[in-house]
């Protein structure tokens, strides 16, 4: 980690490591795919009960630091990450971590819906049961209806819960992937694009969802709408070409960005 670049002062909060607000502490992480740096030496603390939006050009590697968070990028044979991701101070790339178990606790919704070739209701049903948090039938499909109330669905759904999820629109599949990842009550929640296949109304009830879930959880969420990141965040992590280049409250990056590249990238000069 370079301590003397302004981007990782920035990015590092010590007043929140001090009280203990921090929840994910990331130090000089870099991902390699084969010979491509798609992650250069990213420092960052995402704060607990917060929400934080990752902007900047296409190819920048939102995605790819995202997936670093819950090691989703495990599953890429030719992804190389090192460096140092701490979730409430214990290194999530340690030994003995399971990543099943992981990503219960850091969920993940993917740009493109990914749902299983299984009924809408065993789609959410999933992670509850692969993690025994229901004792009863009963439990499980509260924590069903529930999870998919939360995501806006449920109206849409209720009557056919034993229908493939597959069989959805996509903005359906989204949603469903979407109570998918909160049925199991994850501490974190990563969200990539998820609102890319959304019409306004799945957006906002989306974006209302986020705001609620700030209340117990901390939200991290890669968004190409500037409008969406000021709505729903309250920090905000600009990336370029694999840098973490300004990292601050989301108002001061988008009314008083530091750095030139932030300013070009939000008014529309480079993306
Ligand atoms: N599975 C992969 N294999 C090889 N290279 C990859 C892989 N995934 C991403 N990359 C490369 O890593 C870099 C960062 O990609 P990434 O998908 O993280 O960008 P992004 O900021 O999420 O872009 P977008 O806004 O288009 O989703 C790019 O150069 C990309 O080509
Ligand atoms: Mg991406």
């Amino acid at each position: 980690m370079d301590a003397s670049n302004p981007a990782t002062a920035l990015a590092i909060d010590e007043t929140a490591e001090a009280e203990g607000r921090v929840k994910i502490m990331a130090r000089g992480v870099n991902v390699w795919y084969g010979d491509t740096h798609a992650i250069k030496d990213v420092s960052v603390d995402i704060l607990d009960r917060t929400v934080t939006a990752f902007i900047g050009p296409s190819g920048c590697g939102k995605s790819t630091f995202l997936r670093c968070l819950n090691r989703m990028n495990d599953t890429i044979d030719v992804a190389r990450v090192t460096g140092e991701i701490r979730l409430d101070g214990e290194d999530i790339y340690a030994p003995g971590v399971d990543p099943v178990q992981l990503r219960a606790r850091v969920g993940m919704v993917f740009q493109k819906p990914n749902p299983f070739p299984k009924s809408i209701y065993d789609n959410v049903a999933y992670g509850p049961r692969i993690h025994g948090l229901a004792r009863t039938r009963a439990d499980l499909d509260r924590i069903v209806e529930d999870s998919l109330r939360r995501a806006a669905l449920w109206d849409e759904v209720k009557d056919r819960l034993n229908e493939p999820g597959t069989g959805l629109s996509g903005g359906q599949q989204q949603r469903l992937c979407i109570a998918r990842a909160i049925a199991t009550s994850p501490e974190v929640l990563l969200m990539d694009e998820p609102a890319s296949a959304l019409d306004p109304i799945a957006t906002a009830q989306i974006e209302e969802l986020i705001d609620e879930l700030r209340e117990n959880f901390s939200v991290v969420i890669v968004t190409h709408s500037m409008q969406q990141a000021a709505r729903v965040s309250q920090r905000t992590a600009f990336f370029h070409l694999g840098e973490l280049v300004e990292f601050g409250e989301t108002p001061q990056i988008f009314t008083n960005p530091r750095d030139p590249r932030t300013e070009s990238y939000i008014t529309g000069r480079i993306g």
